[in-house]
């Protein structure tokens, strides 16, 4: 009789959330989700409109253990069922991953299971094959997060080559500093995506970023300045003294609903174009996505009418495998443990991915 297929607990904790989950492995290239858990640490962040990375680390100490408990004990699993311990260590805040990767190094010491360190950038490329059919290789990735926006062919899991990336802020940031401009509160993008549903999207022309026919990079900067500009007017007055003449709270619902889907439109529309001409060059069966903004209903919209367009398998991965969170971490871990690819106890975090 061959083996059941390894059982392994993942943990993630490289931002504000504290994740834990375990997962069994599918195939080649696949994982069945047995239990996710993801603790939120949104409301302590709030008043200070983004992440303050020592409230961050304090926050995922208290609650790493609650939340390993509760993976196991949602996927009716003890700890001397588990193959092996995965944990997100790079990249993200470093004292929030430095917690996670101190409990996964503890749990695989203490229990004599293997140590499994993944890239977070990485793992979110799997999301899209957790819980699902096996896809093909070699397929396009993008992972659209607060951090990140790059452009990946991936040959395999473990084998991922990069094809472009962004050249200042990430699409998640934009969409987080936009919501500042217009005062939607935090965390941003979700916020933004639901007030850009209402609005009008032709109402503003803002840039869509053009880096050079030959680039598959992005940019963000320029777009969250015309926002700014737009909302704001230009700055008057010279250093201390300078100040901009307004802000959004002179603005109706219905002109912050149009500056939103006007935004959305050039943000979105960015990624599309980047992702036409990546598929015009590879030659690929398969699209996978992942990082927060996938979670955007404009993006997904989009996605599936590329898919059908241009007959490629487009894998969204299922909402609450597109923000931060620990089943991506253990199934990307099932890849390597399926070639017998462990870390020893000096496993250590690093705040950039390995990838991009
Ligand atoms: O992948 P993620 O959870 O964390 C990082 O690895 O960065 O992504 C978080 C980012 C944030 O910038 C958040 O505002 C953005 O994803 N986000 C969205 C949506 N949901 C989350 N952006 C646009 N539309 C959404 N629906
Ligand atoms: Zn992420």
């Amino acid at each position: 009789m061959s083996p059941a297929p390894p059982l392994i607990l993942g943990l993630e904790t490289s931002c504000d959330e504290t994740a834990a989950a375990v997962v069994r492995a599918e195939g080649e290239a696949g994982a069945r989700v047995c239990s996710n858990v993801i603790a939120t640490q949104h409301e302590l962040h709030e008043r200070y409109a983004g992440v303050v990375p020592e409230i961050a680390s304090r926050a995922h100490l208290q609650r790493i253990t609650p939340v390993i408990r509760e993976a196991l004990l949602d996927a009716g699993v003890a700890y001397d069922d588990l193959d092996a311990i995965a944990i997100g260590h790079r990249p993200g805040l470093i004292g929030s991953l430095l917690v996670g990767v101190s409990a996964a190094k503890a749990l695989a010491w203490s229990l004599g299971k293997p140590l499994i360190g993944v890239d977070h950038i990485q793992a979110h490329l799997y999301a899209g094959l957790l819980d699902t059919e096996p896809v093909q290789f070699p397929a396009l990735g993008l992972v659209v997060s607060g951090g990140h926006t790059s452009l990946f062919r991936v040959h395999h899991p473990l084998e991922i080559e990069s094809l472009g990336r962004t050249i200042d802020d990430a699409v998640g940031e934009a969409y987080d500093k936009a919501a500042t401009i217009l005062q939607l509160g935090y965390p941003g993008g979700p916020k933004l995506d639901a007030l850009a549903r209402t609005g009008d999207d032709r109402a503003h022309d803002f840039p869509i970023s053009m880096l050079g026919k030959d680039r598959l990079d992005f940019s963000y900067s320029g777009l969250k300045t015309a926002l700014l500009y737009a909302v704001c007017g230009k700055p008057v007055g010279r250093g201390a003294e300078s100040h901009f003449q307004r802000d959004a709270s002179s603005l109706s619902e219905t002109e912050k609903a149009d500056f939103a889907a006007s935004f959305q439109r050039a943000a979105i529309g960015a990624i599309m174009k980047n992702l036409h001409k990546a598929l015009d060059r590879h030659d690929v069966a398969t699209l996978l996505v992942g990082g927060g903004v996938s979670a955007n209903s404009r993006l997904r919209e989009e996605l599936k009418t590329l898919g059908e367009q241009r007959g490629i398998d487009v894998r969204l991965p299922a909402k609450e495998f597109c923000l931060d969170n620990a089943a991506m971490i253990a199934g990307l871990a099932c890849a390597r443990f399926a070639k017998r690819e462990f870390d020893d106890l000096t496993l250590s975090a690093s705040p950039r991915s390995a990838i991009t």
